[in-house]
């Protein structure tokens, strides 16, 4: 049965941290793949999954930074994998699978923001094909191990960055004109269809699905955005110090993934989107409201279609037979 697109009342907030979602849970003999988990809200929620008894694998565009950024957390690994580049990810998800291993947890956490124009591969928009493509084809190429695990999750970590675009159908890769915001917004959204769709497949392998925003936190995630639109946005002064109170801590950042990862408040539902440690409600589409989900990004059908294409572009589609 589809899940309710409300709050459940967890009981949790926007200031409860990583460690206090996971606080009496225990994740022994449990492995997770958390993608960028070496910086910003990520690395956070590599430490508190680790904390908590699972094995952390981190996939990393840089290897060698996310080795000392993770220097002193026991049972973390770091692999190499840069999203942009589909022969990267088949790669790390070959070496994967011959370790034979079983995936309990994945986190879909990297993600470039706002970058100027780049292309990758055969020339897509860098953040349709970073943020969504890779992760799209990893979680494929990785189906094997995930469903292996019996009660999978995997969560698809998005933003109100969603709000500010639905899928452009008619010009996915930006062909006729960039703007870094659209194209941040197209790929949050594509982020959030994509845990749709996928729990609608993976539900029968008992592997469910979740989107999420983490709140504002400040992060690398801002390295391309000059000094002075942060300023203008409200977000930090002019001495670069945080401007806003809502940003929250990189610990509670990580609370709404991990939580979606993990809590058993969920179980038994999936393909939602989350915020603040709870199921989110929907986004009225006033132009004003920041928080819930708009309705073209939870859509089923445009799930479908964004798999398709996706399954398309990157030459692989776990649930190829599938009849659904
Ligand atoms: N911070 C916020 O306010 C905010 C708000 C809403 C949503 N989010 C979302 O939260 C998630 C984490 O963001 P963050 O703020 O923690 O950002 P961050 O500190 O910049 O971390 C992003 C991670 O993604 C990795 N990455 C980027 N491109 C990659 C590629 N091609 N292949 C593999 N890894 C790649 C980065 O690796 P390198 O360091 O090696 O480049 C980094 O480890 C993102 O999905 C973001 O959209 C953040």
């Amino acid at each position: 049965m589809t899940t309710p697109q409300h709050k459940i009342g967890s009981g949790f907030g926007a200031n409860s941290t990583a460690a206090d979602v996971l606080t009496g849970i225990d994740l022994a003999g449990r492995l997770a793949v958390v993608t960028g988990g070496y910086s910003g809200i990520g690395i956070e929620a590599t430490r508190a999954l680790a904390a908590a008894g699972a094995h952390v694998v981190v996939p990393a565009r840089r290897p060698a930074v996310a080795t000392e950024a993770l220097a002193g957390i026991d049972n973390v690994e770091v692999d190499e994998l840069d999203l942009g580049d589909l022969a990267s990810v088949r790669a790390f998800a070959d070496r994967f699978l011959a370790s034979g291993r079983k995936i309990d947890i994945v986190i879909n956490n990297a993600a470039i923001m706002a970058c100027p124009e780049t292309r990758v591969g055969p020339g897509w928009e860098a953040q349709f094909a970073t943020n969504h493509l890779g992760h799209y084809a990893l979680v494929n190429r990785l189906w094997p191990a995930i469903s292996a695990a019996g009660g999978g999750r995997v969560v698809a970590v998005s933003s109100t960055g969603h709000l500010r675009s639905a899928i452009r159908w008619d010009d996915v890769q930006f062909e006729h004109g960039y703007d870094k915001w659209d194209a941040y917004g197209q790929a949050k959204t594509a982020n959030i269809l994509f845990a749709v769709r996928l729990d609608a497949l993976g539900r029968d392998a008992d592997v469910r699905a979740f989107a999420i925003h983490p709140g504002g936190i400040l992060t690398p995630l801002q390295r391309h955005l000059a000094k002075e639109e942060m300023v203008a946005a409200g977000w930090i002064d002019e001495n670069g110090n945080a401007a806003s109170p809502v940003f929250k801590t990189p610990e509670a950042g990580s609370a709404t993934e991990v939580w979606a990862a993990t809590s058993p408040q969920l179980d038994g539902l999936g393909g939602v989107y989350c915020e603040d440690c709870d199921i989110a409600g929907l986004n009225p589409a006033d132009g004003v409201t920041r928080v819930g989900v708009r309705d073209y990004a939870i859509d089923p059908e445009q799930a479908a279609r964004l798999w398709t294409l996706s399954a398309e572009l990157t030459g692989v589609d776990a649930f190829a037979t599938s009849t659904r």
